[in-house]
């Protein structure tokens, strides 16, 4: 394994992390989580990612077992969590979003589930329009001095509003962003290479990146159809099945087939090659996997043997091949 500083933090994560999104308190079962938590583990991964939005909570309740089953060293791994989304299928008007009082009960909540003291790291799983942004990053800060949580960050925020969070923790004394949740892969670049590109050096972000197979289409196994047993093929997901796969317009479905027509061509899987291209970008702190099995996780741990195995010209011919 590789460990990367997040952003300009002392902080060293994994180059390789595992999240527990769709797969925890859904397709998988408790066992095979642990199985999953375990591999991960002795594979040298050593950040959990998880969010108050997954499975209504019950996703954080399998990791926090899984990780206590396994009586893996406090001090030895991190686990994150996000709120904004809420952990009711319905959420009241106070269960949601980055109120103070919604970021305070919502870390608690965590912490209890994912049965640990204080999280690593704590994420705005999105801005939030009727939050001012001054009192989010005041209930960050103040989770962090009462040892709640270390570092906090955003996910999908636009730069400028991490900016204004950045800019307003420095005129207050307060703790800034240390790290975004992007996503980030071969068909969705734009964000962590171009509008997050001055943020790097301004105020030393951090990244922590997502769905880097695009949800497994990047495997190549939607090529012909969705299967039901597939994270595509869940009931409750027609969304993600519309998004994922796209418009017409997006021919993402072709860009794949290019794309796993290429890795053939390479001799590598395409699992594994998708994810050794996110790596490649300095930026990246961690790339969050996702698997529901051992297996798709040993694969994809592949990665990181393939960026010497593939050089310069592969790599042009790997992004060519998904425009
Ligand atoms: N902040 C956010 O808004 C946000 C959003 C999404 C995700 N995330 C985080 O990022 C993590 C990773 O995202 P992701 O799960 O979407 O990652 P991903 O790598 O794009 O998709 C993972 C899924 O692809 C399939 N897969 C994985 N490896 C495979 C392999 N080698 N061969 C074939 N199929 C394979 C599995 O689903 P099937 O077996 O069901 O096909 C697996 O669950 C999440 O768990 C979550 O922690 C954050």
């Amino acid at each position: 394994m590789q460990y990367r500083r997040l952003g300009h933090s002392g902080l060293q994560l994994s180059a390789l992390s595992f999240g527990a999104w769709v797969t925890f308190g859904k397709q998988v079962g408790r066992g095979a989580a642990r199985e999953l938590v375990a591999a991960a583990w002795d594979h040298g991964i050593n950040y959990f990612d998880n969010a108050e939005g997954y499975a209504n909570g019950e996703a954080e309740r399998v990791m926090g077992d899984a990780i206590a089953d396994l009586r893996l060293p406090r001090d030895g791994f991190c686990v994150s969590s996000k709120v904004f989304f809420g952990a009711a299928d319905e959420p009241l008007p106070t269960q949601k979003g980055l109120s103070r009082k919604h970021v305070h009960d919502a870390c608690h909540a965590a912490l209890k589930r994912l049965r640990v003291d204080y999280l690593d790291l704590y994420f705005c799983h999105r801005p939030d329009p009727d939050t001012p942004i001054a009192e989010t990053v005041w209930a960050m800060d103040t989770l962090i001095r009462q040892g709640k949580v270390l570092y906090w960050g955003t996910s999908e925020w636009p730069a400028a509003l991490i900016r204004e969070a950045a800019d307003l923790a420095r005129k207050h004394r307060l703790h800034p962003p240390t790290m975004e949740q992007p996503q980030y892969n071969l068909l969705h670049r734009e964000r962590v290479e171009l509008e997050y590109a001055p943020l790097y050096g301004e105020i030393g972000l951090g990244t922590t990146t997502w769905s880097p197979l695009a949800s497994g289409l990047l495997t190549g196994k939607y090529n012909e159809g969705v299967s039901a047993d597939s994270r595509l093929g869940q009931e409750g997901y027609q969304w993600l099945r519309r998004w994922v796969l796209g418009d017409a317009g997006e021919r993402r479905v072709e860009r794949a087939r290019a794309f796993t027509a290429l890795a053939a061509e390479l001799g590598v899987a395409p699992a594994p090659l998708a994810i050794a291209w996110c790596l490649r970008n300095p930026h990246v702190s961690s790339v969050l996997t996702g698997a529901t099995a051992v297996a798709q996780l040993l694969e994809n741990l592949e990665a990181l043997e393939l960026d010497a195995r593939v050089d310069d010209a592969g790599w042009k011919r790997v992004e060519a091949a998904v425009r």
